[in-house]
């Protein structure tokens, strides 16, 4: 009633001004408002316009231009003289309330697309990491309350990167398959509490490393082969440990297949691998390297890392991990890699996973809290467009948050 009220009384106003000629009302508002849930929902921004708006114009000091009339109208006027665009399609339809946009989207989000990845180490507290607000270095019981926390929304899938203290690091990166390494201790830990989660390690040097690189260095460069024997040795000790999914991000080449090997003379030919395919050597990744201190000790990953200027190269990679036995191909960075993420899902039939970085996070972060984005929005945004681009799993530190934001809402 007081909607209705509200409709007649602005309706009297616009009806004033535009002094209509032809009867103003060719719908019902109710109707109207029925198939526009802005209206029926929002508040009443305008009242109902006399669609043949005809003497809209009548009191203006000049000629303006009527599109209706002339030789060439751009415009006609149906049967109730309301101007009308004779346009058969209009895709309007299908966007035309909540539940049609409901039954005809494409993508949707859940919390059982998101990779959690989380930070770890040997302290007994947690650790703020100020270029990544809202992410934190966790202790070991602290991580396994997380874990339940996400666990609980839905979120069954986490990633472990360990920040390792500086005298456990050396150039063979050794550490990297002590059995009773922190990685190794949190995901027997993780198993042990949450059986049916799924525990993937990231496999590669670098936290381990005192050159704070991915592979063994010898005379400033990253040694392929060599490496790939320790990265091996890391993969099965995490597979031993109870790991469900082993994810190389070494980028030397040739991994996938020796990693793949390794798991299966050892008796796990049930680990996955989650192979980093197409990683790029990205400046997005500086806050991950801040939370692990793991920042490269000279030089750049360039020469391992992909060319962020290449596209074919990631179709290389694909098919290679491909048949060296991947599982599921990677993409990462995410949100400036979108076209990567379509062109691997156009030439695979494997999952593909899409890494939504450090670096988009922060930038997502800082934005929001100077109030410049709106972060829920722009989150869930975002995380639908790693749908559309073709990824069907998505690594995000905002996995937690956003499955908590699906919740909340019903998305889901
Ligand atoms: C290292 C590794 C990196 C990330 C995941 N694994 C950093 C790097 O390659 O230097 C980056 C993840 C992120 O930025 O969120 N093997």
């Amino acid at each position: 009633m007081k909607f209705a009220s509200v409709i007649l009384a602005t309706f009297a106003g616009v009806a004033c001004a535009f002094a209509p000629s032809t009867p103003a009302f060719s719908r019902s508002s109710a109707l109207y408002s029925a198939v526009e849930d802005e209206v029926t929902t929002g508040p009443v921004a305008a009242g109902s316009i006399d669609r043949s708006l005809s003497g809209t114009d009548s009191s203006l000091s000049y000629d303006a231009f009527d599109p209706t009339s002339g030789d060439s109208p751009a415009l006609k006027r149906n049967n109730a003289d309301e101007v009308w665009v004779s346009q058969r399609a209009r895709p309007r339809r299908n966007r035309k309330s909540a539940a049609v946009r409901g039954m005809v989207r494409e993508n949707i989000v859940t919390p059982a697309n998101f990779i959690y990845p989380l930070f770890i180490h040997e302290e007994d507290f947690n650790t703020e990491i100020p270029s990544m607000p809202g992410c934190e270095r966790h202790s070991l019981p602290n991580m396994l309350k997380e874990v339940g926390e996400a666990y609980d929304l839905g979120v069954k899938t986490f990633v472990l990167f360990p920040k390792v203290p500086d005298e456990l690091k050396t150039n063979l990166g050794v550490e990297a398959y002590n059995p009773d390494g922190i990685v190794h201790r949190a995901i027997r830990m993780i198993k042990e509490a949450y059986p049916d989660s799924v525990v993937c390690t990231d496999v590669a040097l670098d936290p381990y490393s005192d050159q704070g690189h991915d592979g063994v260095v010898e005379d400033g460069k990253i040694l392929n082969d060599v490496t790939i024997n320790q990265l091996c040795k890391q993969a099965v000790s995490q597979a031993r440990a109870g790991a469900d999914v082993v994810a190389p991000s070494d980028m030397m080449d040739g991994r996938v297949g020796a990693i793949r090997d390794a798991l299966d003379a050892e008796g796990f030919t049930d680990v996955s691998i989650l192979a980093y395919t197409a990683k790029y050597a990205s400046a997005y990744y500086g806050p991950f390297r801040d939370a692990l201190d793991s920042h490269p000790g000279f030089g750049d990953k360039k020469t391992y890392q992909q060319d962020p200027a290449n596209g074919r190269e990631a179709l290389i990679e694909a098919a290679l991990d491909a048949a060296e036995g991947a599982d599921m191909l990677m993409v990462k960075p995410g949100m400036p890699y979108l076209d990567i993420i379509r062109r691997l899902k156009d030439a695979t039939p494997l999952p593909v996973a899409a890494y939504h970085v450090s670096g988009e996070y922060a930038m997502i972060k800082a934005a929001c809290e100077k109030g410049w984005l709106e972060e829920k929005d722009v989150v869930l945004e975002t995380l639908t467009c790693f749908k559309r681009a073709g990824a069907d799993i998505i690594l995000t530190y905002y996995a937690k948050q956003a499955a908590q934001w699906i919740k909340d809402d019903g998305l889901y």
